[in-house]
């Protein structure tokens, strides 16, 4: 019963049906495995080298990538986790939030959610689905993260005049890189201007990409470069820090005025204390130093003085 409708079967494939070796079990299974790869081949299936996990800033677009291999007739759908909600079907949105769209070239294999503008509850989870029976899914995750800039040594910076201005600014929970390179999208500022690396030398930014970090440092300060000094990655909200350049007035000249002079100087330690090691120890040998002519000029004699 079963012989004529498996050499049936064969002919359909197109394979010789001929002689005795229609009987051995063996050919059913060359059958059944040809059409079994026949069948995977065309099947859609996913990218495998697709990623995943996505993250984007407040108020920019997000986009999530979908790949789909041999989609033929298909068609790719996005799902939004939270509450399986439908966002697009093909290249149509069927949310009612019009932020939504796909993105996709014809020829391409990549069907692209894009979500404009994206605010911290479109974090999540998102579904790339295909049409197939059954359905095959990718799960994506998204997250829209509000990203800050910030100044190490904000937001008040004491350098003595002559020495270096030393900015560190890190873009923290910035979103994926873009295409183009951080060094052409961090900005410095000085009050409303861009730092003019012409308008006077000893300027130089380094900015380093993978861990979003940009230091401007400006050689021997003085007071003409104080100011409020702004760092601006263009994906995270910027950072500010006022420089104040105090011109170095040597401890010996404030003699007369000792006292009040090292609780200035005080007040400038408690402000530098995250600064640099090598300035609070001069600052500290200074103070020692007030501290101590300080108590001669007032306990000893002034033959004690005079030497
Ligand atoms: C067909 O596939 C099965 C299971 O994958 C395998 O055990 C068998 O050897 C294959 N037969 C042939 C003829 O390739
Ligand atoms: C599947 O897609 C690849 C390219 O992505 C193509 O080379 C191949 O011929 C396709 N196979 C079928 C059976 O459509
Ligand atoms: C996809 O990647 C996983 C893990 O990297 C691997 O185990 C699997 O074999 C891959 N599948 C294909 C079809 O390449
Ligand atoms: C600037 O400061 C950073 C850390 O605060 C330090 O690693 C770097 O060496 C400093 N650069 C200069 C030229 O002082
Ligand atoms: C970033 O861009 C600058 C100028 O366009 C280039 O000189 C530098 O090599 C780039 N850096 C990286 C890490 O791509
Ligand atoms: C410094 O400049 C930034 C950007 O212009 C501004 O937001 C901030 O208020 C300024 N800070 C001070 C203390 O003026």
């Amino acid at each position: 019963m079963w012989l004529p409708a498996l050499l049936c079967m064969l002919t359909q494939l197109g394979l010789s049906a001929g002689g005795s070796d229609t009987t051995d079990p063996d050919a059913i299974f060359a059958v059944n495995n040809v059409t079994a790869a026949t069948d995977t081949m065309v099947q859609p299936h996913f990218d495998n080298s697709t990623k995943r996990e996505y993250t984007a800033a407040v108020g920019q677009p997000a986009y999530l990538h979908c790949r789909v291999k041999n989609l033929s007739d298909r068609s790719v759908s996005w799902i939004r986790k939270r509450d399986l909600h439908i966002l697009t079907v093909g290249v149509h949105t069927y949310s009612s939030d019009a932020r939504f769209a796909a993105l996709h070239t014809d020829g391409s294999d990549e069907w692209s959610l894009r979500v404009a503008h994206a605010q911290p509850r479109d974090s999540g989870g998102y579904e790339c689905q295909v049409s197939t029976e059954p359905k095959i899914s990718l799960s994506f995750w998204l997250t829209v993260v509000v990203s800050k800039a910030e100044i190490l040594s904000g937001p008040e910076l004491f350098v003595r005049a002559g020495s270096d201005i030393n900015l560190t600014c890190i873009a923290r929970h910035a979103p994926d890189p873009p295409s183009i390179n951080l060094s052409s999208f961090i900005y410095w500022y000085r009050g409303a201007n861009v730092v003019n690396y012409a308008q006077r030398g000893g300027i130089s930014v380094e900015t380093e990409q993978r861990t979003r970090t940009s230091r401007l440092l400006i050689a021997r300060a003085s007071p003409r470069d104080s100011g409020n000094y702004t760092c601006a990655p263009s994906s995270s909200d910027s950072a500010s820090v006022v420089v104040h350049v105090v011109s170095g007035e040597r401890p010996a000249a404030m003699q007369s005025n000792a006292i009040q002079t090292t609780s200035n100087y005080a007040l400038v330690l408690l402000l530098t204390l995250n600064i640099r090691k090598e300035f609070i120890d001069t600052i500290l040998h200074s103070i020692m130093t007030l501290y101590f002519q300080t108590k001669l000029k007032y306990t000893s004699t002034p033959s004690v003085i005079s030497r």
